[in-house]
């Protein structure tokens, strides 16, 4: 049965942390997969989660199937977050929430829906984009093609080109748009190129689908989110797939959600129906404890005030870390001008390395990152600093 079964290559992300933990080098540092560590080098368990698991436990209860589309107050907790505590869309029903299995999950559910919803319809990502989104929406069966985004010769956005991609992409084509920290570049667009996206997206009759997997790691939680109300201000349908595994540090609880703006409550209601079917077919319904986790704290004031204490705390650090990156790659003896990195924003900087340049400070200097030249600057502290400097610098000759 399975002599035909080939290989497949390792992901480009998750893959390197197999490479990472088999590596026995001791001053090897894991910059590869988007996750925040604090500056001891540690995942941090926010203490709003600690208070909202003891608040969960001295009440325990028991472990049922929840709904397909996941725990209610957590859904409304999603909506609140994503398009404000007295959005209209909300009141009106207008919005289709369901939980989601990480950012991904929610990816992939409304990936799955939209090809069973227009089969034909082509999606394109940014070019470039996050490694799994091709992957995601070509086994959800579609053809995925790229707008251009980033051009490295200026190190900025190649805005007109990607303009000029959605004004002759046919209606229907489905845009995957990074809500904020676009993953791997760190440069976001502007509020007013945001709104020419948007006046362009709803003249040519395309479906945005939002990305927003770091809604508070660029400028702060509204700030990062505008972008959702600008999209509801123009009236479009519109997908966003939220995620809580940076944002709340809880990477392993798979904590998403998929919310789908729709005209009217009464369509909102059919296209709940039709994500439930998506689910059900896939793993029946969700999980319960990291669900109950964020909905605790966003539901809780205090609990609330706290994490967005911890977020910003998570924001400030990845910005000290930016500053002391182009500072120390400085004094490391490098001649070119770094002070890009200091300008994007999110948990990535997109360095320019090559991939040759990639592999030799993996293989030689133990310092991991995406073969793309992407580096997780979030996992970067006061003690690793110094030696990916160092190797930077030796690589860059
Ligand atoms: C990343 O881009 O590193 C993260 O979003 C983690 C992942 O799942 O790839």
């Amino acid at each position: 049965l399975f002599q035909a079964v080939e290989m497949a290559p390792r992901d480009p992300i998750l893959g390197l942390a197999e490479a990472f933990n088999a590596d026995t080098n001791p001053d090897k540092v894991n910059l590869g997969v988007g996750v925040y560590y604090d500056d001891a080098g540690k995942l941090p368990l926010l203490e709003c989660v600690q208070r909202a698991e003891r608040q969960m436990m001295e009440a325990p209860k028991a472990r049922g199937y929840l709904p397909i589309d996941g725990i209610a107050a957590y859904d409304a907790a999603v909506k609140g977050l994503v398009f404000g505590a007295d959005s209209a869309v909300v009141k009106a029903g207008r919005v289709a929430t369901v939980q989601a299995l990480g950012g991904t999950g929610g990816l992939k559910l409304g990936a799955d829906f939209l090809r069973r919803l227009n089969p034909g319809a082509k999606v394109l990502i940014s070019d470039p984009s996050w490694e799994n989104h091709r992957a995601l929406f070509t086994n959800a069966g579609f053809t995925v093609e790229s707008y251009p985004y980033y051009v490295a010769s200026r190190r900025g956005i190649d805005f007109d080109g990607m303009l000029t991609a959605l004004n002759v992409a046919a209606p229907g084509t489905i845009v995957v748009l990074h809500a904020c920290c676009h993953n791997p570049t760190g440069y976001d667009l502007t509020a007013d190129q945001w709104d020419q996206v948007i006046a362009a997206t709803k003249a040519r009759g395309l479906v945005p689908f939002v990305d927003m997997a770091y809604q508070g790691f660029g400028q702060g939680i509204a700030e990062d989110g505008a972008v959702i109300g600008k999209f509801v201000a123009s009236g479009q349908d519109f997908f966003v797939s939220t995620s809580f595994s940076k944002s709340f540090s809880l990477y392993g609880e798979r904590v998403g959600a998929l919310s789908v703006v729709c005209v009217s409550k009464e369509e909102a209601d059919r296209v709940l129906s039709q994500l439930k079917i998506v689910i059900r077919t896939n793993y029946s319904n969700p999980p319960i404890h990291g669900a109950m986790v964020v909905a605790t704290v966003l539901s809780t004031p205090e609990l609330r005030q706290l994490w967005e204490k911890e977020l910003a705390g998570m924001r400030v650090r990845i910005k000290e870390m930016r500053v002391a990156l182009v500072e120390k790659l400085k004094s490391a003896g490098v001649k070119e001008d770094m002070s890009f990195i200091a300008q994007q924003v999110g948990m990535f900087s997109y360095s320019g390395l090559s991939k040759d340049q990639m592999v030799r400070l993996r293989t030689e200097f133990g310092v991991y990152g995406t073969d793309s030249g992407r580096m997780c600057v979030a996992a970067l502290n006061s003690r690793n600093i110094d030696h990916v400097c160092r190797s930077i610098a030796t690589v860059l000759g």
